[in-house]
């Protein structure tokens, strides 16, 4: 049980692991608990974490994998903002003989021999949950003229949960998809958005947000112009982080469905066993739910983040 001193050389077996995490920034609450998580989870494990912030720039991320790779560290983890454009720096890191772990978001890459695992939700599946859920909720109307608030442009949840609520809401032609445009993942974008798209389209029946930030964004745009949301305009999200699950649990959102930011646990046992050596899946799903207003009431009082 004695420490061994950073960068000892030889002789200690008990040496931590070190691990790179390249997070995409703090645009949301989700990302924040996501953070934490990771932070949390290291600790507990023993694990030597470098971490550092992207502020939602891909140019960033791509440096820190960099100064990764120059500290030779055992193992690096990162959330790609954006899906494409990684290949160049998942090849330095092969070279480099360091794994890469794909955590919450995935790249594009043909190659799949330049990560280890993918660890984190699927969005489509997520997209396709919010669309069900339309379905039903109008399943009386005969059109429905729905606003969506897209994630960042280009990362993984933002087209991937377009496409699955697309693929569900497609069947039945009284849907139609108005407006559609980014909010960043970020409450300022999509109260900005909001705001516009009440003017340019005042007879929306629903917003469909990404993700809890931009719909909280979106009722505050919405009860500026004078409408209540929840009721003229309904909204479904995704996320169930606190302040989202509070505004469904008031009626103010209808309907969200869960993506766990709490990812670390799993990534230090991931980062474990590939040091190790051990084999990992290629795709780690996280486990998630739904929640309507009742369940949120149930579910906050032990809601961790
Ligand atoms: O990649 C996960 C997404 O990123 C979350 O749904 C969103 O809140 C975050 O910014």
């Amino acid at each position: 049980g004695v420490d061994s001193a950073p960068g000892g050389s030889g002789g200690g077996g008990d040496a931590k692991i070190v691990l790179g995490f390249a997070q995409v920034g703090a645009e949301s609450g989700w990302r924040t608990a996501n953070t934490k998580s990771v932070q949390d989870a290291a600790k507990d494990a023993g694990i030597d974490l470098k971490f550092s912030d992207a502020q939602q720039k891909q140019e960033n991320q791509i440096k820190a994998i960099r100064s990764y790779i120059q500290q030779k560290v055992d193992v690096i983890a990162f959330s790609p903002v954006v899906e494409s454009g990684w290949d160049t720096v998942l090849k330095e890191a092969k070279t480099a003989n360091i794994p890469v772990v794909l955590t919450d978001r995935a790249v594009d890459s043909a190659d799949d021999s330049l990560y280890v695992t993918f660890l984190g939700s699927d969005f489509v599946a997520e997209g396709k949950k919010a669309g069900d859920w339309v379905v039903k909720e109008f399943a009386d109307a005969s059109t429905v003229k729905i606003a969506q608030l897209e994630g960042t442009t280009g990362s993984a949840p933002a087209i991937d949960r377009a496409e699955g609520f697309a693929d569900v809401i497609k069947a039945d032609p009284k849907f139609t998809i108005v407006a559609s445009q980014t909010g960043d993942f970020t409450r300022a974008g999509g109260k900005q958005v909001t705001e516009a798209l009440l003017k340019s389209n005042p007879d929306i029946n629903l917003i469909y947000a990404h993700n809890d930030d931009m719909g909280l964004g979106a009722i505050e745009a919405i009860e500026a112009a004078g409408k209540v949301p929840g009721q003229d305009i309904k909204l479904v999200t995704v996320d169930a982080v606190k302040d989202g699950m509070t505004a469904l649990s008031e009626g103010k959102i209808n309907f969200i469905v869960e993506c766990s930011p709490l990812l670390g646990p799993q990534l230090m046992d991931v980062v474990k066993k590939v040091k190790a050596g051990e084999s990992v899946e290629k795709r780690i799903l996280t486990e998630e739910t739904t929640f309507t207003p009742e369940q949120a009431k149930e579910a906050l009082p032990s809601r961790q983040y």
